[in-house]
């Protein structure tokens, strides 16, 4: 965050504009020196920091001040007045924009960050995406963002977290239109065919366990559709309106700890079988999967237990895909 003038501590600046946020009208110059005590100088410079930020605050002689917009910014404080978790977005750290939030992510790993810790930005100038691919993270038009999860699990069990995020972020963003949201399996999100929101699942393992997951996940929000790539498309595009990233990014963030803890944790993964092959495209279908060495014909047929694709090839073979990319096979 910005430094401005002389306030060494933006954590105050926060507390007023928390205290401001919980009131619905003015809120007396009286009533926050109370709770502040600081002198009305040194208030006023924090009034200012927040305004520099992107929050319109009123300030009426003998009403006092009030808050009348807010940014559209990640901001932690945006989203976590509003965050009913658990474990996820406890601690959350934001930067105006990064290289990669998969790169902090693992900076903050390797100094200790608890489990459920979140990197987030406004915008990223080397995305990343699966396959050496870029992800396109135009400022203040999408969400992006890593979680560190510790599970105490084989780097195996991972890809049952990347779908079990597939399936939070559809169910977060299900409410936002009238669309068709599905999910490519092993982690993309489609909104009306065409591609909303990408996951990148990164580990660092030790033989069988692994240390931890970072889970990076991208959403086009607000992006134009000459913004992003052609076959991509985002909620504005869609839907035709803007939305607020702040308050869905943090129903992405429930839904994503409410399915780790109550539904990877339990080791009860196929409970959300049903769920996800119910938003699964290509299931049915003749795809190609596109791996390093390979391209293997078939239908897809099945999602199994530990997250793999079942394909059933032209000679009836059946064979489980743990990677690759899934394509159409036209
Ligand atoms: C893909 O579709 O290939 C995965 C895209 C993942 C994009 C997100 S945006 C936040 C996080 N940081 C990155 O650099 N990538 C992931």
């Amino acid at each position: 965050m910005p430094h401005h003038g002389d306030i060494k501590s933006d954590a105050l600046s926060f507390k007023i504009l928390g205290f401001l946020s919980r009131k619905d009208g003015f809120v007396s110059g009286e009533e926050l020196s109370q709770e502040f005590s600081i002198s009305r100088q040194a208030f006023w410079k924090h009034i200012e920091f927040l305004r520099h930020l992107g929050y319109e605050i009123e300030a009426r002689p003998h009403y006092g001040y009030k808050i009348t917009a807010r940014p559209d910014k990640l901001f932690p404080f945006e989203i976590q007045r509003d965050l009913h978790t658990k474990i996820i977005g406890k601690t959350m750290h934001y930067y105006p924009v990064l290289d990669t939030t998969m790169e902090k992510m693992l900076f903050h790993a390797q100094r200790g960050a608890r489990e459920g810790t979140v990197v987030i930005t406004d915008a990223q100038t080397k995305g990343r995406g699966r396959l050496g691919r870029t992800w396109v993270s135009p400022k203040d038009a999408g969400i992006y963002f890593s979680v560190l999860l510790t599970p105490r699990v084989a780097p195996g069990e991972v890809s049952k977290i990347t779908l079990l995020t597939a399936l939070a972020i559809v169910e977060a963003l299900e409410h936002t239109g009238d669309g068709a949201f599905s999910i490519k399996w092993p982690n993309d999100v489609f909104l009306n065919d065409r591609k909303i929101a990408g996951i990148l699942t990164e580990i660092e393992a030790e033989q069988d366990l692994i240390k931890f997951a970072c889970i990076g996940v991208g959403i086009n929000v607000n992006a134009e559709k000459s913004q992003l790539p052609a076959t991509a498309t985002s909620l504005k595009a869609e839907f035709g309106k803007a939305m607020p990233r702040a308050e869905l990014a943090a129903r992405v963030l429930e839904a994503l700890d409410e399915y780790y803890r109550e539904v990877f944790l339990r080791g009860e993964f196929e409970k959300k079988l049903d769920d996800i092959k119910q938003h699964l495209r290509m299931l049915g279908k003749p795809v190609k999967i596109i791996q390093h060495h390979e391209t293997i014909e078939g239908t897809a047929y099945d999602i199994d237990t530990d997250g793999a694709l079942v394909l059933r090839t032209p000679y009836g073979v059946i064979k489980r895909i743990l990677s690759g990319d899934v394509e159409l096979a036209r």
